[in-house]
């Protein structure tokens, strides 16, 4: 594919091209590169826009905050945030879920990535970011990737609305860095402390810049991304309500009547395979890019230097050969198995998977548990969901509108 202005595009989904880019050798196909279009506001020393060395230090710093074992310390914060908005459902009448989505995925990831409760100063950073999320990832913030569309012609011009915004954002987070500093980060949990903690070879903290700048992509990636996959899920248990009942038996089984919580997380088997199936056909971000730096043979293709080439999950993912019948929606498919990571890649791979994907999966698991054991969900007739970008991540049309009543007993 051919786009004026930007590297031409390989698609595939072919699962040995697939290997082959994730075995291969970064310094040669660079993801950072590829992802740069994504979103200037993030800034270049993001570890998203990263290669090279510079990609491998910061990656490894912020490594041992996505772990599993660390997901079972956010486990009270992902169910109290998911407690708090289903207590908000407006019960009986049509809502759009998915904003719901984005409340609970925003306000867990303002908890254990920046440690900020929910306050006057937590409120006014999620309006300002919301806001800077809006004019980057709307349809003016697309052409933002092209620089002769960054024209600074006042506060009502796109260009001039973002930087404004983004300069106040900026001024909160370095004043919030400080802040940490001075108070000392001495028994705190969440991200933001222990990035400020890091030291690289030479005994170096990490600059404000990089700390702004990691800060404001695990902000974006984390919390646009999980919130459409939830929505996803939520759009399958409601067109097979088969799934949905076996979905919360397990839960209410495994639960006995106490809160959701890290304990549970492990024994939500159906649940697992419930969001693994819905990542597979639904998949919030279709493909993934790496820049070749120099010519390449693929799967046995010649490629040249300075394409992108872009394995496709939704094609991958609906290969009948990988996928016995690829369209029916089979939970049951990834019970008791380990698909290849060739073959199953929603959260990409290689030395570029996802950083959150464990935190992603926890986090579902918790919320779409929580929700299945306090509410039982109705679709509205005649809603069909189509797949709408919506920043960074496609989520299902209008929201996905839904009816919610109180589960009985
Ligand atoms: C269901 C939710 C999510 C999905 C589907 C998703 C998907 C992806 C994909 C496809 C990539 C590109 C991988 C590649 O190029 O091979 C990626 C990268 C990344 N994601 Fe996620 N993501 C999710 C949640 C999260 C969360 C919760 C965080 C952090 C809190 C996060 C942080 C990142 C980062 C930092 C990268 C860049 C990694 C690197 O280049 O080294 N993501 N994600």
């Amino acid at each position: 594919m051919r786009v004026p202005g930007v590297s031409p595009f390989i698609f595939t989904s072919d699962p040995t091209a697939v290997r082959e880019v994730f075995l291969g050798d970064p310094d040669s196909l660079h993801a950072g590169e590829a992802n740069r279009p994504l979103g200037a506001f993030m800034g270049e020393k993001s570890s998203l826009f990263l290669d090279g060395a510079a990609h491998r230090y910061q990656r490894r710093l912020l490594l041992p905050a996505f772990h599993g074992e660390r997901m079972r310390s956010y486990a009270d914060a992902m169910r109290s945030s998911a407690d708090r908005a289903i207590a908000g459902f407006p019960i009986g009448q049509r809502f759009a879920i998915h904003p719901w989505m984005r409340t609970i995925t925003f306000d867990v990831i303002m908890r254990t990535v920046f440690g900020i409760e929910q306050d006057a100063r937590a409120s006014e950073l999620r309006d300002l970011l919301l806001g800077l999320f809006e004019t980057y990832t709307g349809r003016a913030g697309t052409l933002f990737a092209l620089s002769a569309m960054r024209l600074d012609l006042g506060p009502w011009s796109p260009w001039g609305r973002a930087l404004r915004l983004q300069r106040k954002v900026d001024a909160i987070l370095y004043a919030e860095f400080a802040h940490r500093r001075a108070e000392g980060v001495q028994g705190r949990e969440d991200i933001l402390s222990m990035l400020l903690q890091a030291r690289d070879e030479n005994g170096e903290p990490m600059n404000d810049s990089v700390l702004r700048d990691e800060m404001l992509t695990l902000l974006l990636a984390g919390h646009e991304t999980t919130a459409a996959t939830m929505a996803w899920i939520i759009n399958r248990l409601l067109t097979r309500p088969d799934v949905m009942e076996r979905a919360r038996a397990e839960v209410l089984g495994v639960l006995d009547g106490a809160p959701v919580g890290a304990q549970h997380a492990g024994s939500l088997k159906y649940l697992e395979a419930v969001i693994n199936e819905t990542m597979r056909l639904d998949p919030v971000i279709p493909n993934f890019g790496r820049a070749l730096k120099v010519p390449m043979r693929i799967a046995g293709r010649e490629l040249p230097a300075g394409v992108v080439l872009a394995p496709c999950i939704y094609l991958v993912h609906r290969r009948p050969e990988l996928w016995p019948e690829p369209d029916q929606f089979n939970p049951d498919r990834f019970l008791d198995a380990r698909p290849s990571p060739y073959a199953f890649l929603p959260f990409g791979g290689g030395t570029r998977r996802c950083l959150g994907a464990a935190f992603a999966s926890y986090q579902m698991k918790i919320v779409i548990a929580d929700i299945l054991s306090k509410v039982d969900l109705k679709p509205v007739p005649g809603y069909v969901a189509r797949p709408l970008r919506r920043s960074i991540a496609f989520a299902p049309s209008e929201g996905l509108p839904v009816i919610a009543s109180k589960l009985a007993g």
